[in-house]
């Protein structure tokens, strides 16, 4: 069997990531979405939150499962026995990074190979910073993110937006 891991902050997930997701899914047998847990890396959302997320945006896809993960990726994949690392290119700029993450995951698990989508020309601009900037000051991420995740990931960074802005206010009055 041919598994594909998908890893990734998904803070939250977007549209980009699902092209890749989807796509994934045609090359291998099983796809494991794989969500970083790093305690010490800020994010908007739990790492429960993110794998709930892209649990309903990947119900449709019966190949995909969703996890999470700590400490090293070539591990992880060991430990799920996958073929390959799926990640997404978006331009030049990701290139040299990528790159270099992939001679490393080669180095620690031999054998490991990553396999470089290229995102849709639709999805150039697209990261979860421009989904949580755009979302923040009320603007219209429909486009951005799966439809049926919409609603909680705009409430949720509203949310967020509030909670920091009421601590700025009290920190100033
Ligand atoms: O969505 P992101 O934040 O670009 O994803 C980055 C991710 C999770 C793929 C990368 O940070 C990662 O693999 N982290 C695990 C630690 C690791 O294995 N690092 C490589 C060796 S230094």
């Amino acid at each position: 069997m041919r598994i594909g891991v998908c890893p990734g902050s998904f803070d939250p997930v977007t549209l980009g990531h699902m092209d890749i997701i989807e796509r994934a899914t045609k090359i291998f047998d099983k796809v494991i979405v794989a969500v970083l847990n790093n305690p010490a890396k800020q994010t908007s959302f739990t790492v429960e939150e993110r794998v709930t997320l892209l649990k309903r945006a990947t119900e449709h896809l019966p190949t995909v499962e969703v996890d999470s993960f700590e400490g090293l990726l070539a591990d992880y994949a060991k430990l799920c026995h996958a073929t390959a690392i799926v990640k997404g290119l978006r331009a030049l700029s990701d290139f040299e990074y990528e790159f270099q993450m992939a001679l490393t995951n080669q180095r620690l698990n031999k054998g490991l190979e990553t396999v470089f989508l290229t995102t849709s020309s639709d999805n150039m601009f697209l990261s979860s910073s421009v989904v949580k900037d755009i979302a923040r000051f009320g603007g219209d991420i429909s486009t951005l993110v799966p439809s049926c995740i919409l609603n909680d990931i705009k409430q949720r960074l509203r949310s967020e937006e509030r909670r920091v802005g009421k601590e700025c206010r009290s920190r100033w009055s």
